[in-house]
């Protein structure tokens, strides 16, 4: 059952605990207040999956409260993207969570954004400009500048991201660990199909041929957790992989988790795995870390 936030009463453990809707900066931090114990945020855009789900289910082992917030973040749109066409359907995300969050904030972009664009905001730096940040200009620096904002408001002991999109998880754990935000970013896992497919939103646009083609993606994952731990026979893998061209490639590369710069065969300790490729027009990514480490 959702509640307006007068009639809300905090949630305790259990899967019926009672969800509030909270639209106010003031009346999110007065319920925040409320909150005893340990609480989990999963921040969203809203248009909520079974992706999502995973994440709160996640949370809830984790904390004793789970936050979650449903928001569509205007800085992180680019001028070619429709941020307008965005899908939003406040109803639909309430009915996916109903009893299984404690509190679901979801503000007015004047509430989130007094001035927009904020006059101070918060850069990825060089990380934010590469990979899929290439051909999305300011897109990191927008998904920072919310994340820390949501950080403050909701003061969690923990934030749950999902491993998928592994360039804003690794953006957002040097964010914590560079401006020493008090939280913990959790990782979750990517969830697959029987196939090894990454599951996707976007798998609903691909044929069975599509989708058996879209495999060389998991098959790449696997060959680079073979081939470690030679940080050379990672980067071998995923050279082989781009050769064969089964899928249109938009790069396979094994990266240093703290700089996001390419791994060199001298490389020492843990190295993300990033592949994005297209099929049937379909862009598709998956990721995963290995180990990594000189011969
Ligand atoms: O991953 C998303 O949905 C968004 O980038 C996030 C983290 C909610 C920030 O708007």
């Amino acid at each position: 059952m959702i509640t307006t936030p007068q009639a809300a009463r905090p949630a305790g453990d259990g899967p019926d605990r009672t969800t509030a809707l909270i639209t106010t900066k003031t009346e999110l931090r007065a319920r925040r207040a409320e909150l005893e114990g340990t609480v989990a945020a999963v921040f969203t855009m809203g248009a909520l999956h079974e992706g999502h789900l995973a994440l709160v289910a996640r949370a809830r082992e984790l904390a004793d409260h789970v936050l979650l917030t449903d928001f569509v973040n205007p800085l992180q749109f680019g001028p070619g993207e429709d941020y307008e066409a965005y899908p939003r359907d406040l109803d639909a995300d309430l009915a996916v969570v109903d009893g299984l969050v404690d509190l679901v904030f979801a503000p007015a972009v004047e509430e989130m954004y007094p001035v927009l664009p904020p006059t101070v905001s918060v850069t990825a730096g060089r990380a934010g400009t590469i990979l899929e940040g290439a051909a999305r200009p300011g897109h990191f620096d927008g998904v920072v500048t919310v994340v820390t904002k949501l950080l403050q408001l909701t003061s969690p002991q923990l934030a749950v991201f999902g491993r998928k999109d592994a360039q804003q998880l690794a953006i957002i754990q040097r964010l914590v660990a560079d401006l020493d935000l008090p939280v913990r970013i959790e990782p979750v896992e990517i969830h697959r199909e029987a196939s090894g497919l990454a599951r996707s939103s976007r798998n609903a646009y691909l044929s069975d041929q599509g989708r058996e083609q879209a495999l060389a993606l998991s098959r790449t994952i696997a060959a680079a957790r073979d081939a470690a731990p030679s940080a050379a026979a990672v980067r071998r893998a995923l050279v082989a992989a781009v050769d064969r061209a089964e899928i249109d490639w938009d790069y396979a590369l094994a990266l240093d988790p703290a700089t996001l710069e390419e791994i060199t065969a001298d490389h020492r300790g843990e190295a993300l795995v990033v592949l994005a490729g297209r099929v049937e027009d379909v862009r598709l990514l998956d990721a995963a870390v290995v180990v990594a480490t000189a011969d």
